[in-house]
């Protein structure tokens, strides 16, 4: 811009000023006032081309202009604060705007998980052998034969014990090790460890070679009761029982007995509830006969009681056990056991407390 004369800068002046205060006044954002800014002041701008050339202009006419440069540059970035403090209190309010609360608003509730429905199950019977004077005992899922057949009265040839229904583990111990294939296993480490009266309840998982399908799976939970003392009966067991199933599916409960065999019982019975889905007249969930099988019980062979040392003429006891994954499924009208397994939450999510 070496042909500027005085007059030509004061014209760009005049118009870098009428240009830029347009600009920047009209900035909608602290973005858009950074871009007017830099077009009115930048290096790019004609009012820069102005200050630049300057020192081409002469003497009289260069304090002139360079009066009038000062003016508008003062100007210009006079109206940039201004604008600057416009926009942030705008946009201010709107952050704060945004984040308004309103206190009038209900409250949003958290997404709480649910407790699996074996869980509430498995809960809920110990709670209700609990009420009647119960304790609660785990033990290990790995036992030796000792536990899980021998000393429960399980003959050496029983079919149970063959590898076709029990996972032995192949690891060297003092003799087999084996999983669990029931819960009765703890019948013999409670009385090993303690005098009677016993009053047990045993919750816990077991495993048997089992091809998965509707009621059967490889891995499913029990919960093992025993009770020893002096005098105890038959009838003690049966109205054990009767209270169980009271408690658990409704005051109008029956239960029926029907003998049945294990080894580590004599008598032994099978004890179904009546069907509490059709209220005993029969259904599909009964097969008809308005009773459901729930679980195996009988009073404790006394080989059992003189395998841990208990006086067998002295003390009588009775023993019970049930599949947790069985009772769940009659007691929700679960169609498939399976569907404990496979985690999906649609299905978990709908379980609450029964009774
Ligand atoms: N242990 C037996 C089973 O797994 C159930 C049972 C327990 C039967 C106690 C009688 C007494 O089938």
């Amino acid at each position: 811009m070496a042909a500027m004369d005085a007059t030509d800068a004061a014209r760009i002046l005049e118009e870098s000023l009428e240009r830029g205060l347009a600009g920047i006044r009209s900035a909608g954002s602290l973005d858009e006032l950074e871009a007017a800014q830099v077009a009115a002041l930048g290096r790019k701008a004609p009012f820069s081309g102005v200050q630049r050339s300057l020192g081409s202009l002469p003497e009289e006419a260069r304090r002139e202009v360079g009066r009038r440069v000062n003016g508008v540059r003062e100007a210009l970035r006079s109206a940039v604060e201004e604008r600057r403090v416009v926009l942030q209190e705008a946009e201010g309010r709107r952050l704060l705007e945004s984040d308004r609360v309103d206190v009038t608003l209900r409250g949003r509730r958290p997404r709480a998980g649910s407790l699996h429905p074996l869980t509430l199950v498995e809960r809920q019977v110990c709670e209700i052998f609990v009420r009647m004077g119960y304790r609660v005992v785990t033990g290990d899922e790995v036992e030796t034969d000792w536990y899980n057949f021998t000393a429960l009265n399980i003959p050496p040839d029983h079919p149970a014990r063959t590898e076709k229904d029990t996972i032995y583990l192949d690891v060297p111990g003092p003799g087999d090790l084996l999983l669990r294939t029931e819960t009765s296993a703890m019948q013999i480490h409670t009385m090993e460890g303690q005098e009677p009266p016993v009053h047990i309840v045993a919750p816990g998982r077991v495993y048997r070679k089992e091809t998965p399908d509707p009621t059967h799976l490889p891995v499913f939970h029990q919960v093992e009761g025993l009770a020893v003392d002096e005098g105890i009966t038959f009838a003690d067991l049966k109205g054990t029982l009767l209270a169980f199933a009271k408690a658990m599916f409704g005051e109008d409960q029956r239960v029926r007995m029907t003998p049945d065999y294990f080894p580590f019982v004599e008598p032994g019975a099978q004890l179904a509830v009546s069907c509490f889905i059709c209220r005993g007249r029969g259904c599909r969930t009964c097969k008809g006969t308005g009773w459901i099988e729930l679980l195996g019980c009988g009073m404790v062979h006394p080989n059992v009681l003189e395998n841990v040392g208990y006086d067998a003429e002295r003390y009588t006891g009775f023993a019970f056990g049930m599949g947790v994954e069985r009772v769940a499924l009659l007691r929700y009208g679960v169609p498939d056991m399976r569907m404990f397994y496979e985690g999906d939450v649609r299905f978990l999510e709908q379980f609450e407390r029964v009774g």
